[in-house]
């Protein structure tokens, strides 16, 4: 990692906070001198926004699942080159909300597209690139809902609004990814007040 900034995501399903956590981390780790970039996904790049409005309005069936993989990935593919790489290049800390985890929860475990499949396509799009750390935020089910369902943001969007079997799919696939990977994932309870479960993401950036 010479010569190069730190690539952090935050992953989770919905309502676990990963936003509110993304500021306060950034502002945590700027205090400690670093120079980070905040992102997000779908976006980060206005390529990347244009295609979110895509994912994300619409009917609930707009795309298929191979046709939204697809989408993420390019997505995630303008991302990674306008604005992660230039900004680790650069020896800055990048921290984003959400990652290829996401595709891989969303679109793999939930909508059943492969593995195999979301990997090359992360291949094409980003040559692969992986997170330095992913700090994946968990909550009970039932704490999730709720706090997905009293958030000001206007309504569900297209993805966030399937129903809980959906959401439990993407809840079991992320707790299996993190075990699968347990030197890249650190896994964070999210169910204490906002500073704890900052310190705690701060603990598990240990190392980097
Ligand atoms: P968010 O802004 O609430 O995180 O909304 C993004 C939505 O898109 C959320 O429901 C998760 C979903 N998503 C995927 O299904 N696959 C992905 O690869 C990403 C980045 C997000």
């Amino acid at each position: 990692m010479m010569g190069r900034g730190r690539f952090i995501a935050l992953e989770g399903g919905e309502g676990v906070g990963k936003s509110t956590q993304v500021r306060a981390l950034a502002a945590a780790l700027r205090a400690r001198g670093h120079d980070v970039v905040e992102t997000r996904e779908p976006g980060g790049s206005e390529g990347a926004e244009a295609i979110r409005r895509l994912l994300l309005e619409g009917a609930a069936d707009r795309w298929t699942p191979g046709a939204e993989a697809l989408l993420f990935a390019a997505a995630r593919a303008d991302h990674v080159a306008r604005t992660i790489r230039p900004a680790l290049d650069a020896g800055r800390w990048v921290l984003t909300d959400r990652f290829l985890d996401s595709s891989l929860a969303y679109q793999g475990g939930a909508e059943g597209v492969s593995v195999e499949q979301l990997l090359a396509l992360h291949a094409v799009g980003s040559g692969g690139l992986l997170p330095d750390r992913t700090l994946l935020l968990t909550l009970p089910a039932d704490e999730a809902l709720r706090r997905a369902e009293t958030r000001d943001r206007g309504g569900a969007d297209r993805i966030g609004g399937r129903d809980a079997a959906f959401h439990a799919k993407v809840a079991a696939s992320f707790a299996q990814l993190a075990s699968g990977a347990a030197e890249r994932f650190r896994v964070v309870d999210a169910l204490g007040d906002a500073d704890t479960v900052t310190a705690c993401l701060l603990a598990a950036l240990e190392g980097l």
